[in-house]
C-alpha cells in the first residue's frame, strides 16, 4: 500500500494513461527489480518536455532507459537527450531499449559516476531529470542549475521517499537512513534555492518541478 497515493487512485490514474506503449510496458516488465519511475510519471515527464518544445534533455540515473524512452519520445527529430548511469551492465540494456522503442537517434548513454561526468557536459538544457544516487542530490543542485537554461525545468524523483521524509509519519521506515536524510535536506535545498520556483507532485514516490527564474 503506498504511503503517498492510495491504491485505488494510483489503478485509476493507471487506467486513464492512454501515453503508454508495448515498448514501454515490456520494459517496465524486464526491469521490476530497479527502481524505476511508474507510467504515470512517465507520462508527467512526456507532458513536461513537450510543453517546453523541449530539444536537449539531461537525465541523472538512466537504468535500462524507461524514463528516458518517456522524455526521448517527446524531442523533435534532431533533439538529444543525454543520460548518465554508473552501471555499464545497466546503460548497455539502455541502449537497447531505446533501439527497440526506434529513439536511437535522439538518446545517449553515457557510462560514468555523474558527479564527474557533469563537469565534462554542456549546456544549457531545456529540461533536467534528476534520479540518480539521492544523496548527491544536494551536491549536485548548483551544477544542474547552471546546466538549466532560464524558463528550462529541474524535475526530481523522489523527493517524498516512501513518506519517510515527513517526521514522525512512517512507523517503522524501510529505507536507508542516510538517503532519506539527504532527500529530506535536499527538499529544504530546492525550495529555498534563489535561482528556482519549485512546486511538489505527491505523485507515486513525489515529484519536484522546478522553473529556472529569468535574469
Ligand atoms: C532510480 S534508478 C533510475 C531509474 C530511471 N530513471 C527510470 O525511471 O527508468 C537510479 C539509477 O542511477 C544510477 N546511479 C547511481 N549512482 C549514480 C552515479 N553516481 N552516477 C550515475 N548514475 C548513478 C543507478 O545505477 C541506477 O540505475
Amino acid at each position: 500500500m503506498s504511503r503517498i497515493v492510495p491504491d485505488p487512485v494510483e489503478r485509476y490514474l493507471a487506467g486513464l494513461n492512454r501515453l503508454s506503449d508495448p515498448v514501454l510496458n515490456d520494459i517496465a516488465k524486464a526491469g521490476t527489480d530497479l527502481p524505476l519511475v511508474d507510467a504515470e510519471v512517465g507520462a508527467l515527464l512526456r507532458v513536461l518536455a513537450t510543453s517546453l518544445h523541449a530539444t536537449r534533455i539531461l537525465e541523472i540515473g538512466t537504468a535500462i532507459g524507461y524514463s528516458g524512452i518517456w522524455l526521448a519520445g517527446a524531442l523533435p527529430a534532431g533533439g538529444m537527450l543525454l543520460t548518465l548511469e554508473i552501471d555499464r551492465v545497466r546503460a548497455r540494456q539502455a541502449r537497447e531499449n531505446f533501439a527497440r522503442a526506434g529513439l536511437a537517434d535522439r538518446a545517449s548513454v553515457i557510462v560514468g559516476d555523474a558527479e564527474r561526468m557533469l563537469a565534462k557536459v554542456a549546456g544549457p538544457f531545456d529540461l533536467i531529470f534528476q534520479d540518480g544516487d539521492k544523496r548527491l542530490y544536494s551536491p549536485l543542485l548548483d551544477r544542474l542549475v547552471a546546466l538549466l537554461r532560464p524558463g528550462g525545468l529541474l524535475v526530481t524523483d523522489n523527493v517524498l521517499w516512501s513518506g519517510e521524509v515527513i517526521p514522525g509519519y512512517v512507523e517503522k521506515p524501510e529505507r536507508d537512513v542516510e538517503d532519506t536524510r539527504a532527500i529530506a535536506a535536499y527538499n529544504e535545498h530546492l525550495n529555498a534555492h534563489p535561482a528556482l520556483m519549485t512546486a511538489i507532485v505527491p505523485l507515486r514516490d513525489g515529484v519536484a518541478i522546478s522553473v529556472k527564474r529569468s535574469g
